[in-house]
């Protein structure tokens, strides 16, 4: 029932640790903020975002959600990415999805899981979008793993998608829009995809800025 107060003594040594190292670290990062990364990532407490690409505070700034979604009605990540992209002026956008998604694998069940139908939908248009390719994959881990890849690959595309990266895109050609896959089972980031400023996207999606 207490285990939550072994987060507050970690807190305290942590505190202690940084101060041991650099006397002035809360003064000096209490200042401001000039992360270089937005990171959109799931929100499985396996994947901890820092942790996992070395990064220490003030680095990544961060959003995390169920399977790594950029909606565009959602106006909790619009926020972030706003801020992000014209205020903190990111080079880097990172969607880091994992193997062994719950999201991604509840999306392709026919499970009834009440509200998270609607977020989970998202993943089963773009399953129905490559059924093709993945109905062709017989091994049910691989096509699992194959949809954790190709969903990294469409959420980049919904942040091309968006009028304030192509404002970015076009006055400030940045940022650079990277898909990855963070495997549970080594350890390693695979890099799936990269959209870099100015990359094509389709027309229907296009703004005149
Ligand atoms: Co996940």
């Amino acid at each position: 029932m207490d285990s939550y107060k072994k987060l507050l003594l970690a807190n305290k040594a942590w505190v202690q640790d940084k101060l041991n190292i650099r006397p002035d670290y809360f003064s000096v990062s209490a200042q401001d903020q000039k992360p270089e990364f937005l990171w959109i990532g799931c929100s499985d407490s396996r994947v901890p975002a820092e942790d996992i690409t070395g990064t220490e505070p003030g680095e990544l700034f961060v959003h995390r959600n169920i399977a790594n979604l950029v909606v565009h009605t959602d106006f909790n990540m619009l926020s972030v990415l706003q801020y992000a992209v014209e205020a903190l002026r990111v080079q880097h956008i990172i969607v880091c999805g994992h193997y062994n998604c719950g999201g991604v694998r509840n999306a392709i069940t026919h499970q009834d899981l009440g509200l998270l139908n609607k977020w989970l939908r998202h993943i089963k248009d773009i399953y129905r979008m490559n059924a093709r390719e993945l109905e062709t994959i017989s091994d049910p881990q691989t096509r699992y793993d194959r949809l954790v890849e190709l969903n990294v690959s469409e959420q980049i595309q919904n942040l091309a998608e968006t009028s304030i990266v192509q404002r970015a895109w076009k006055s400030e050609q940045r940022p650079y829009l990277h898909g990855w896959v963070y495997d549970l089972r080594s350890g390693y980031i695979k890099e799936i995809a990269r959209l870099d400023p100015g990359a094509k996207i389709d027309d229907i999606y296009r703004f005149d800025l």
